[in-house]
């Protein structure tokens, strides 16, 4: 399994680099990066969050049964938002950010443009949760993270938070 940085790492912040080789060396790290965020009980992982700085991600939303399903593993590389309108409000939270979840206000209906892991173009419409899923991790590509988009406010009161806790695991 593979370790996942956590804030304040600083290696999250990198701008992650468009994937070139559609190699067997891609296809371990996405493996591996599943088989991660499946014993993290994440829905998505982006390989910046591995410490790979580039710009592949993967997603894998529980269907209406609740279940998490490889099935449903959508893996994204260089993808690009093609359209994007609407909004929705969704309550997030983030493996790098652990303990944490706050409201994000993102584009409810978008359309992505992406590579699968063998370089093949796939284009994929995407809607609410799905499309949260998708602005979420092409976040991580930036160097960004939701904890970015909250408030002034909420962000003063996340990073004390932050700073008891750490003060109480010494
Ligand atoms: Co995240």
């Amino acid at each position: 399994m593979l370790e996942i940085l956590t804030y304040p790492d600083k290696r999250l912040r990198n701008k992650s680099e468009n994937v070139r080789s559609f190699d067997a060396k891609l296809h371990d790290l996405l493996d591996q990066m599943y088989m991660t965020m499946i014993a993290k009980n994440g829905v998505g992982l982006a390989a910046i969050q591995v410490g790979v700085p580039l710009r592949a991600l993967i997603i894998n939303l529980p269907d209406e049964n609740g279940d998490q399903s490889i099935k449903n593993l959508i893996e994204v590389i260089n993808p690009e938002i093609i359209t994007k309108e609407g909004s929705i409000k969704f309550n997030e939270g983030c493996l790098s950010v652990p303990e944490y979840y706050d409201d994000v206000e993102r584009f409810s209906d978008i359309v992505v443009r992406f590579k699968d892991r063998f370089g093949s173009d796939k284009e994929l419409e995407a809607k609410e949760y799905l499309a949260v899923a998708f602005q979420h991790e092409m976040d991580h590509l930036e160097g960004n993270l939701f904890i970015d988009r909250i408030s002034i406010m909420k962000r003063k009161k996340f990073e004390k938070e932050l700073k008891k806790n750490r003060k109480k695991k010494l």
